[in-house]
């Protein structure tokens, strides 16, 4: 017994001394690299890192990750750091995802060793005095999101390595040396480039043509440049005389037809319940009319390959799809949408998936999943098309564009700001026709790409989802756009992995955004990247809570509780590991009551809606009552 007891004693003393470790612990190595860094260059400015003091609390530029385990960011802008970098010393910080010593007078080489930095996702090195060839192989950095090796004497070429890097949003490269051929960079994340003031040659490749010309001014580059083409290569318009983008969808089309034949024919309508005057009536689906008929039936398929859902009354041909001028509305992971104007002024979204990658058996049953979802928060399928080259999805078109645009489209013009009730009723919204997929095919359904970019309003001015259940059909290779991950849980690492907690996590930073105006992933102060999540956490921690707020919002009175209501829930969706995040259904009630946090009452704008609309409708009976 007594044995038993010293042991007990023992081991609680041990565990004691365990978490006391842990909480005063303190990355030793990551320090000591760090400090071999500091007595090796020399510095203009005085650094604060003194041995005795800790590194995660008190060094200047220093960050840790959430237990103090490793050093994750440094940043020490204009130090005055001059000479080269002391080899061995940073490539020790092998955990390392931001590094900025821009605005220095570094010279010397790249250093050979940063190719450690595996987990690297931005390097700000900018405005020094670096010179020779840029690495040749990127491949080593491949989270990198964002080079900035700006005003620099880098020589030699740009690697076309670089084009290996899928997450890749942000390439300067302007004010060196550089010279030779650019590579071409086929990165649908890349959103800013600049080559400028180069000795760049030859031509602008034409997967970067998308961007500015004075990206790459300052160059000797050849001025003949092909016009890129809209869709794809292949796209080949046959009537000169139709507008550029008929050509476009017409390229689709003739991509999409394995024999050659014109095969496809898109039949859509609005069934705007407003419009028809006939609410509550389902319109039979109409598989057999005229022209889709004849169309279809040159299809080997048979009309399989052309399906429409029940609520659409008018059908287009091929012919009035071709008329219909097109533009492309995004660009998003699982493909490219555009927007598709009739001659009746009807306009539907057009979504051209890429990587498809299952059975069209696998493809037919998921696609009528989604179409039999009809609810007022989730945008209705109308249609879709599947051959061996091409899968389209024909969707309704929302007018006002979708939340990101509305938060974050041109944000300093006079664009009339988002109102929080608007902004409380695009959450009660999403909330909805997320909590409602969830409960669909055996509440097994996952939306699986919640993103600012596919919520819209619907005609009651509440959120409505777009794009779901799309992850499980494409392919495993698919590389997540770097736009996305913001959003993406942390446990997520295969686009097809996607889970109902995931689901939720990304809805919290649809929340996070909605508070902050800011994007999941932005730049501060135009220099490092910041995650929303985790600069959120970092502002709440320092209790500065109020600080996170869109300054939009601070003009409306009275809703400092709702927001930091809001706030906490946005949180615990959030959260790192997906056990502990809560149900669609419970995260649904709780923003429902984000209302009566202030009145005590039940929520003003749910009761506004609830009076006149139908929140939830059985799948297929698609009625809409005003
Ligand atoms: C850096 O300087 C310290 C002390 O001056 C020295 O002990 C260490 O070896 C140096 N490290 C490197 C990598 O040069
Ligand atoms: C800092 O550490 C040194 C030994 O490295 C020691 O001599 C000194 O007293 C310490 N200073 C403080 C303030 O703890
Ligand atoms: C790099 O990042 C991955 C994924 O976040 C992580 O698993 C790994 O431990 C990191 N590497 C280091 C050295 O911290
Ligand atoms: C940059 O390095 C070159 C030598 O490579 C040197 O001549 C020049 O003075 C340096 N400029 C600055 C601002 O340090
Ligand atoms: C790059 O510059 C160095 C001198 O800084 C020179 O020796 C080397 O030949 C240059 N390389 C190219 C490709 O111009
Ligand atoms: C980079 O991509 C190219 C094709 O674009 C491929 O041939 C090459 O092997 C890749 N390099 C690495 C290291 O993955
Ligand atoms: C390149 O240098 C020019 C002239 O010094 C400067 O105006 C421009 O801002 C620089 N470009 C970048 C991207 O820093
Ligand atoms: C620009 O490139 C062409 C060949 O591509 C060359 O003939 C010409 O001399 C170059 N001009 C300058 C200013 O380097
Ligand atoms: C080409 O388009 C024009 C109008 O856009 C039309 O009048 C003409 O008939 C079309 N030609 C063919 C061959 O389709
Ligand atoms: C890169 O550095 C240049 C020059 O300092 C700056 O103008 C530009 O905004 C920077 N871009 C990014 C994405 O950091």
């Amino acid at each position: 017994m007594e044995q038993m007891g010293v042991k007990f004693i023992l081991r609680a003393i041990l565990v004691l001394g365990t978490v006391l470790l842990l909480v005063n612990s303190e990355p030793v190595e990551d320090k000591q690299a760090l400090l071999d860094f500091a007595q090796n260059i020399s510095h203009w400015r005085p650094l604060n890192w003194d041995a005795n003091s800790s590194v995660c609390s008190s060094w200047i530029g220093v960050t840790c990750d959430h237990d103090n385990s490793r050093v994750i960011a440094v940043r020490l802008p204009g130090l005055g750091f001059h000479g080269p970098i002391p080899l061995d010393t940073l490539s020790r910080l092998s955990a390392l995802q931001i590094l900025s010593l821009r605005s220095n007078a570094i010279s010397g080489p790249f250093p050979s060793d940063f190719s450690n930095l595996g987990n690297l996702t931005a390097l700000y090195l900018q405005s020094n005095n670096f010179s020779g060839p840029l690495p040749s192989d990127f491949t080593v950095w491949n989270n990198l999101a964002i080079i900035n090796l700006s005003n620099n004497g880098f020589n030699g070429s740009i690697p076309s390595s670089i084009g290996n890097l899928t997450h890749l949003t942000a390439l300067f490269l302007a004010n060196n040396s550089l010279s030779g051929e650019i590579p071409e960079l086929n990165l649908p994340t890349l959103q800013a480039i600049d080559l400028s003031n180069n000795d760049l040659t030859g031509t602008v490749p034409i997967s970067l043509q998308r961007f500015p010309s004075w990206a790459f001014l300052g160059n000797n580059l050849s001025t003949e440049s092909s016009v890129p083409p809209l869709v794809s290569p292949s796209a080949q318009p046959s009537n000169k005389s139709a507008n550029l983008s008929g050509s476009a969808i017409l390229g689709i089309i003739i991509g999409g037809s394995a024999l050659g034949f014109v095969l496809l024919a898109v039949l859509m309508i609005v069934c705007r319940s407003k419009k028809d005057g006939n609410e509550g009536v389902v319109a039979k689906p109409k598989k057999k009319e005229g022209p889709l008929k004849k169309a279809v039936s040159g299809d080997q398929d048979g009309n399989q390959s052309l399906v429409f859902f029940e609520g659409c009354s008018l059908a287009f041909d091929l012919e009035d799809l071709l008329r219909a001028s097109a533009e492309v509305l995004g660009k998003g992971t699982f493909g490219t949408t555009y927007k598709a104007a009739l001659e009746d002024a009807t306009k539907v979204a057009v979504k051209r998936l890429k990587d498809v990658n299952v059975p069209r058996r696998d493809f037919e049953q998921q696609m009528e999943v989604v179409a039999k979802i009809r609810h007022l928060n989730v945008a209705a399928l109308r249609a879709y098309y599947y051959s061996k080259d091409e899968k389209l999805m024909v969707y309704d078109y929302f007018r006002q564009g979708s939340l990101s645009s509305m938060l974050h489209a041109k944000r300093s013009e006079g664009r009339t700001p988002l109102d929080w009730e608007t902004r409380l009723r695009i959450a009660i919204g999403a909330a909805r026709g997320i909590a409602h997929i969830h409960t669909q095919k055996d509440g097994k359904l996952v939306h699986g790409n919640i993103k600012a970019s596919n919520i819209f309003l619907n005609d009651e001015g509440y959120g409505c989802v777009s794009d779901l259940g799309l992850a499980t059909l494409t392919s495993p290779m698919t590389q997540p756009a770097m736009r996305n991950t913001g959003y993406r849980a942390p446990e997520v690492t295969d686009t097809r992995k996607v889970t109902q907690p995931s689901d939720v996590y990304s809805f919290g930073v649809i929340l996070l955004e909605l508070l902050t105006g800011k994007s999941p992933i932005h730049a501060l102060g135009g220099d490092e990247v910041v995650h929303l999540v985790r600069w959120v956490h970092s502002v709440v921690r320092e209790e500065w809570t109020a600080e996170v707020f869109d300054i939009e919002l601070l003009r409306y009175p009275n809703i400092e509780e709702e927001m930091v209501e809001m706030l906490q829930i946005a949180l615990a969706c959030a959260t790192r590991m997906p056990e502990q995040r809560p149900k669609m259904s419970d995260v649904l009630r709780r923003v429902e009551d984000i209302r009566s946090v202030n009145t005590g009452n039940r929520p003003s704008v749910e009761t506004r809606s609830e009076g006149s609309t139908p929140i939830v409708t059985e799948a297929g009976s698609y009625s809409a009552h005003k």
